[in-house]
């Protein structure tokens, strides 16, 4: 049986490509910053991107994109940044495709500025669409669903209510769902810079809080 042409079609297209090349870095990627979160991301820049009135070439490759660097940063334990080693990587991948050398550079400014304590902040429409699907990602459902996978990878508890949040350390015991709402991801609402973004990030905030709260009182036998 063959393939019909506009499958052909789909399956060859220049953003087909890249997702296929960015896919196989992930390869050795642990669950909470797996390829399956830069699938999210980009369906995120889809909804974000056409009300920001984007140009969606650049995000959606960005989108594909923005996390190549990851396993750098992991091997490097931090010292690499995975934003700045992304966007290198990207530069040859990104060369060969019908785009103008404009987008092209907005493609790698996207990659670049798309990090939470990045030092580039996101300048055009297209990097700060990217950079909001990203923060969206680690808040809501999915953010709760994720901070506490990534204390499951770094051995923490599932919760301590003697510890001062302020003395507790990252990639510690201590690292538990609850620290990294609090220290973070209960800050990140405030970053977000479209309209859709905010909108989007003021329900999935309100949902974590809502959480945390139910979370507590159960944990304290209240509820
Ligand atoms: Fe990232
Ligand atoms: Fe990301």
């Amino acid at each position: 049986m063959g393939t019909n042409p506009s499958q052909a079609t789909v399956q060859n297209s220049p953003l087909e490509r890249i997702k296929t090349i960015a896919e196989k870095m992930f390869a050795d990627a642990k669950g909470s910053h797996s390829w399956e979160h830069t699938l999210r991301v980009f369906q995120l820049c889809e909804r974000i991107g056409v009300k920001a009135g984007a140009d969606m070439a650049v995000v959606l490759t960005a989108a594909y994109l923005h996390d190549i660097g990851r396993c750098y940063q992991d091997a490097s334990n931090g010292r690499i940044c995975h934003a700045e080693k992304g966007a290198e990587l990207a530069a040859p991948l990104i060369e060969p495709l019908d785009l103008s050398k404009h987008q092209k550079e907005n493609i790698l400014h996207c990659i670049r500025s798309h990090r939470f304590r990045g030092r580039t902040p996101p300048r055009t429409i297209e990097a700060r669409v990217l950079f909001d699907a990203d923060k969206l990602d680690a808040i809501g459902a999915v953010g709760i669903a994720r901070a506490f996978q990534f204390a499951g990878e770094v051995g923490a508890r599932l919760h301590n209510s003697r510890s001062n949040i302020e003395d507790t350390r990252a990639y510690s015991e201590e690292d538990t769902g609850y620290r990294e709402f609090r220290v973070k991801l209960s800050k990140i609402h405030e970053r977000i810079l479209t309209a859709e973004g905010k909108r989007l990030a003021a329900d999935r905030h309100a949902y974590m809080c809502a959480f945390f709260d139910r979370f507590l009182a159960e944990h304290a036998g209240e509820l």
